[in-house]
């Protein structure tokens, strides 16, 4: 028996969906009905990669999609963290949410710009407040001793709010992907997926409204 490592170049599944023809929707409103579909069958179906870049080359991690809208996708974090630093130099960003379980994906390219504070307030109100206190103590991507000291600070931070609500840290907040590309994947047969990309109709790399289909243009890629 060899371990699923040394199996990979035979490891192969066929996609066999529903053929794809061309969406005669606006953006966002096929992403909600690709939403809807994934939370049938996608284990949390708003986890997705952002990636961002910095001198070094692009990085990526998961992180949870909080918001959907005409104006782009909502996520939240630590601002002081790689990625928030990273995106506040420079908020070149792509989005990927991966439904393999639905033989989807949907690629997002944009920029990312700081929610309003009152955004960031409104949903870290309704946090549970276990992860309030840990989001106040997490010194995101920093480097720390061991798991003692992050709970010491969490046990300080509980006695410390014991009678009041927890504060939303300055360093805690929202941003939002405004999106100048997105597509829509959708695996077939004999690797001849589906792809439809939406661009801006006027050929411009600026973010637009995802509810305006006039706005885009949708185009048909090779798999
Ligand atoms: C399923 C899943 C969901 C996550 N959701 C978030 C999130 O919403 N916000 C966040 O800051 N990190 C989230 N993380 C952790 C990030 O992937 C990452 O480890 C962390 O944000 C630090 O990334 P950075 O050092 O590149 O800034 C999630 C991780 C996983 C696996």
């Amino acid at each position: 028996m060899s371990d699923p490592v040394d199996r990979l170049p035979q490891t192969r599944k066929s996609y066999e969906s529903p053929t794809f023809d061309h969406p005669e929707v606006s953006p966002l409103a096929l992403f909600r009905q690709w939403y809807d579909e994934a939370a049938g069958h996608v284990r949390e179906p708003n986890a997705m990669t952002v990636s961002t870049l910095d001198e070094w080359g692009p990085s990526s991690r998961i992180v949870l999609l909080k918001g959907i809208d005409e104006t782009g996708f909502m996520f939240f974090t630590d601002y002081d963290s790689a990625k928030g630093r990273q995106l506040r130099a420079d908020p070149r960003v792509a989005v990927n949410f991966p439904w393999q379980d639905m033989e989807r994906q949907v690629r997002i390219r944009g920029l990312a710009e700081e929610v309003a504070p009152e955004e960031s307030d409104a949903y870290f109100a309704v946090r549970p407040r276990g992860s309030q206190i840990a989001a106040s103590v997490s010194k995101q991507s920093q480097p720390v001793s061991g798991r003692e000291q992050m709970q010491t600070e969490y046990d300080a931070a509980v006695a410390e709010f014991a009678d009041t609500d927890v504060p939303r840290p300055g360093h805690w907040g929202g941003f939002r992907v405004r999106v100048f590309e997105i597509e829509f994947w959708q695996g077939q047969k004999n690797r001849f997926h589906d792809r439809w990309v939406f661009r801006r109709a006027d050929g411009s790399h600026e973010p637009a409204d995802l509810s305006q289909a006039s706005a885009w243009s949708c185009v048909r890629l090779y798999p």
